[in-house]
């Protein structure tokens, strides 16, 4: 496997939601790449569209929500009888959402990590069998295998008695636990792109440490890509490589984690990373010591969305263009006008 092979390209996304009281950009200009095996977080504050963003690669956008333009190719690489690998290139936006095409890499070649697992999970039905369907739609097997998969796989989770919580259903289970079961399910088709959507956010710091050990070692062992969606600045560092700054839908910067941490160049992402909680903070509390207010989402700013909050406002400017997103150097990118040449 070639660590520098593309695995998804998103291009320029915007998903809206159309409502009655107006329309949401919820994503308005997302440009990222994940390459193979490779953990890229997606930070940034609440309502920003980290989770919308996922939703949009996976074509689940709920109602009255709708990807309207941009480009998210995902790759696939299959291996032929003679060893080589085989690319193919994968046009996601193309694909009808209850399409079969769509369905099959759906929890097999891409999967999520939800931000509530219970709303993701069947109430009614137990944790093996919710596993056992994701592997036998994805996998040629029998029941029989599929669920001494679905053991094998709660193992590798750290699921306690596997043999027996396999038959619980998810109410009988504590928050780890089913977070780890739903890790479980996203994991038992060996997908090469897993979405984490703040997987540890509700849980204790214990079961944090635990679950977030847990991926990095899956992600090894798997040689799967991970993109890493969090609020938490500390999971960003501890857990990918390279991170996407989000900003009111867009894309403001992307760089590698240690240019991200050592030298930002976005105003906005100075701000958020001034803003990390300190020792001993409250988990459960949103970064909101950016001076200012989050614009309301009905009724977006005029140029670049962050400027009545930016340090750096240049008037007449920022308040007037649509920003470009700005190549900084390789691999590191800012939309702002402060990096226009
Ligand atoms: N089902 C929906 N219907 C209408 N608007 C929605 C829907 N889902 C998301 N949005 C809007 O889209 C924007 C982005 O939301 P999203 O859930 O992606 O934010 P987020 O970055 O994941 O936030 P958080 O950190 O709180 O999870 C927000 O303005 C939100 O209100
Ligand atoms: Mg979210």
């Amino acid at each position: 496997m070639n660590d520098n092979q593309l695995l998804l390209k998103v291009r320029d996304l915007k998903t809206y939601f159309f409502l009655e009281e107006g329309t949401v950009h919820a994503i308005d200009g997302a440009d990222f790449d994940i390459r193979r095996g490779e953990a890229v977080g997606v930070v940034g504050e609440s309502g920003c569209g980290k989770s919308v963003t996922g939703q949009s690669i996976l074509r689940i956008v709920p109602n009255p929500g709708e990807v309207v333009e941009g480009e998210i190719t995902f790759y696939r690489y299959e291996k032929r009888d003679d060893g080589t690998e085989v690319q193919e290139v994968v046009d996601l936006t193309a694909l009808d959402p209850r399409g079969d095409e769509i369905r099959s890499i759906r929890g097999g070649e891409i999967s999520m990590v939800f931000q509530e697992p219970m709303t993701s999970l069947s109430p009614v039905h137990t944790m093996g069998q919710q596993i056992m369907e994701a592997i036998i739609l994805h996998q040629k097997v029998d029941e029989d295998e599929a669920r001494r998969r679905a053991i094998e796989m709660l193992r590798r989770v750290g699921m306690p008695q596997p043999e027996s919580t396999v038959d619980s259903y998810p109410h009988q289970l504590s928050g780890g636990m089913r977070q780890r079961g739903m890790i479980a399910m996203a994991l038992s088709c060996s997908p090469s792109l897993l979405i984490a959507d703040e997987p540890t956010t509700a849980l204790d710091v214990t079961t944090e440490a635990q679950i977030l050990q847990l991926m990095r070692d899956l992600q090894q062992d798997l040689g799967m890509a991970i993109m890493f969606i969090t609020h938490d600045l500390g999971v960003i560092a501890e857990m990918t490589s390279r991170v996407v700054v989000m900003y009111m839908g867009k894309v403001v910067e992307g760089a590698d984690v240690d240019t991200l941490f050592y030298d930002p160049k976005h105003p906005y992402t100075r701000a958020l990373l001034n803003s990390i909680p300190r020792l001993g903070h409250d988990k459960s509390e949103r970064l909101e010591s950016i001076k200012g207010v989050v614009p309301d989402p009905y009724n977006l700013p005029p140029g670049c969305p962050f400027h009545p909050r930016c340090a750096s406002f240049m008037p007449g400017v920022c308040n007037v263009e649509e920003v470009p997103n700005f190549v900084i150097e390789p691999g590191h990118t800012a939309r702002c006008f402060l990096y226009a040449d």
